[in-house]
């Protein structure tokens, strides 16, 4: 959904409702900070008058010793203020952080399916400290600019003249409001792209890290160095963009500032040559008038990140109100049989299954084949309810699988693919994420069965040798051999296996199709392979073309 500016502001806004009392005081003080700040000016040129011999209640100890406690009281109350801005917003980054999280495990896995993965990594790190901006940088001093203005005009108005309490609203007005305002919207297009740049960058960078055999061995390293260096300048380019725009509008603002500093010296003068107000007084306006512009400068310099921060709010509102392509339901089991009856799936339109039909029972071994792209995996993913049907049923004992809660689906059924990712840590634990409880022995076990004891036994640390040391030393197949090994260690009671021996040698193949058959006894087994000595332990064996599956 696309949002407009206000829209968004609200929604990210919705957020702070906890952390009022934090802001409050961040206002307070930001407040008194700036007040505090033109009383500095406004008391060095009482003590300048009183030199002049203008007679002045005060005395030199008392002018210094307010300008004394205003400057080192304006120290601690900004220190207040960006204190508590800062808690407000790293919070609150921590709770967007947590939502994120939240809602792609809601999503995942069919979203990690489709999304590109650099935009994800992105969103959690990039896009979240950007809004850091909005939520330590905008709202605390929008509000302290509001309240810091209204006091100050306010007192010119009542105290010197109502002619400069109404110049100081437009001038207010015009750096505060006007000029942000033309900013943000000749920059946020700009924000916006340079964001979306920024994280298909990251996938192209991660794409040549994780690619990198691919294109060592197709010789694209020029090509992917041009893509990198294109995609670099691109960023380059709309960062410098970016840059001039803010340096154009700074400037303005300054230009802006100084015109306005010659009106506040016309206008006085004017009200001074008319008589209409007190020289004392005038000199005060006028000190209390071209001071008062800190609070509105900060608004003025916002945009420039504003429009970055927004297009980051976007991107995570987007992401957090998607809604997850399957409900879960809440029943609990215990597997004992799976039937599919007459289930039709297609992904956009592209029909991929017609009707299928078949049945899976605790203690046998099923085998489905086929052509490449004829929707193997996908019947395997229906079955984890990555995905719901189009038409048709899928029942575990009986029960429509949309009424079973995830992790008691999860905990029955294990769906193991033809690539194993080992996490960066040891083969104990790597294996232990299976049953966090396994025993020695059953660790053991578990690999033996897998056929990769021995080649564990003989490293040097045995089941504590860590993976990131020997991630270029394992083979395809002896890490898929630890991933069965996990497998085994976890026995689930449905076993879904895709091409999971398709890098593993006919040896070692024959050795774990025999665990398999094995195991069996005390679980159901789904294969899916093209190689017909995996299919041979099968009890029925089904063949899968143009969407329809048959018995052989
Ligand atoms: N997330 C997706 N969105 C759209 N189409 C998809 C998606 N995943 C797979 N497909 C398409 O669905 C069809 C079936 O894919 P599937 O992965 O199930 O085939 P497969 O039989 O497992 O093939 P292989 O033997 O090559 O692994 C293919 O044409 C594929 O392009
Ligand atoms: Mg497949």
């Amino acid at each position: 959904m696309k949002y407009n500016t206000f829209t968004l502001i609200i929604r990210l806004l919705v957020f702070i409702k906890e952390f009022i009392p934090s802001i409050l005081i961040a206002v307070f003080n930001g407040t008194l900070g700036f007040i505090l700040a033109m009383n500095i000016s406004i008391f060095a040129s009482l003590a300048v008058l009183k030199y002049l011999e203008v007679p002045i209640s005060l005395s030199y100890t008392q002018l210094f010793s307010i300008i004394l406690i205003s400057g080192a009281l304006r120290g601690g109350v900004r220190y207040i203020e960006q204190y508590f801005n800062h808690l407000l917003a790293f919070k609150l980054l921590a709770i967007l952080r947590e939502k994120i999280f939240a809602i792609l495990r809601k999503l995942s896995p069919s979203k990690l399916d489709e999304k590109n993965k650099g935009e994800i990594l992105s969103m959690l790190q990039g896009d979240i400290e950007t809004l850091e901006i909005f939520y330590a940088h905008t709202i605390t001093p929008f509000a302290i600019a509001l309240l810091t203005s209204s006091i100050t005009a306010l007192f010119l108005g009542i105290y010197i003249h109502w002619a400069l309490g109404v110049f100081a609203l437009f001038a207010y007005f015009l750096i505060g409001l006007v000029i942000p305002y033309f900013f943000y919207h000749s920059n946020h297009l700009l924000g916006e792209h340079y964001r979306q740049e920024l994280s298909s960058s990251q996938e192209i960078y991660l794409q040549s890290i994780f690619g990198s055999y691919e294109i060592l061995s197709q010789n694209r390293q020029k090509e992917q160095i041009q893509l990198i260096s294109s995609t670099t300048q691109t960023l380059n380019s709309l960062s410098h963009a970016l840059e001039e725009k803010n340096t154009y509008f700074k400037n303005l603002c300054n230009s802006a500032i100084i015109l306005l500093n010659l009106c506040i010296i016309l206008l006085t003068a004017f009200l001074a040559h008319q008589g209409r107000v007190e020289n004392v007084m005038n000199i005060l306006g006028f000190v209390t008038l071209t001071s008062s512009f800190g609070s509105v400068i900060a608004l003025a310099n916002l945009p420039h990140n504003l429009a970055m921060s927004f297009a980051s709010g976007r991107r995570i509102l987007d992401l957090l109100d998607e809604k997850p392509l399957v409900r879960e339901g809440s029943e609990e089991f215990e597997f004992e049989e799976l039937q599919v009856r007459n289930l039709s799936f297609e992904y956009e339109n592209k029909q991929i299954l017609k009707e299928i039909n078949f049945e899976i029972k605790k203690g046998e071994i099923s085998g489905i084949y086929g052509k490449s792209g004829s929707g193997k995996t996908t019947i395997l993913k229906l079955l984890m309810h990555f995905y719901n049907p189009s038409g048709g049923e899928i029942l575990y004992n009986g029960l429509p699988i949309e009424l079973l809660s995830h992790q008691s689906l999860y905990h029955n059924v294990n769906l193991f693919s033809q690539e194993t990712y080992l996490f960066a840590t040891t083969i104990r634990e790597n294996l232990k994420i299976a049953n966090p409880n396994a025993t020695e022995q059953e660790l053991i076990n578990a690999t033996k069965e897998a056929n990769i004891y021995e080649l564990i036994s003989k490293l040097p640390n045995q089941f504590d040798t860590k993976i990131t040391d020997m991630q270029d030393n394992l083979s395809s197949g002896e890490k898929q051999r630890i991933g069965l090994a996990r497998v085994f260690l976890k026995k689930p009671k449905l076993l879904l296996l895709d091409e999971a021996t398709a890098n593993i040698d006919i040896l070692n193949e024959s050795f774990i199709l025999k665990t398999l058959k094995n195991l069996s006894h005390s679980m159901a087994i789904l294969i899916i392979s093209h190689r017909p000595s995996t299919l041979s332990i099968c009890d029925r064996v089904y063949r899968l073309s143009e969407g329809r599956l048959q018995r052989e």
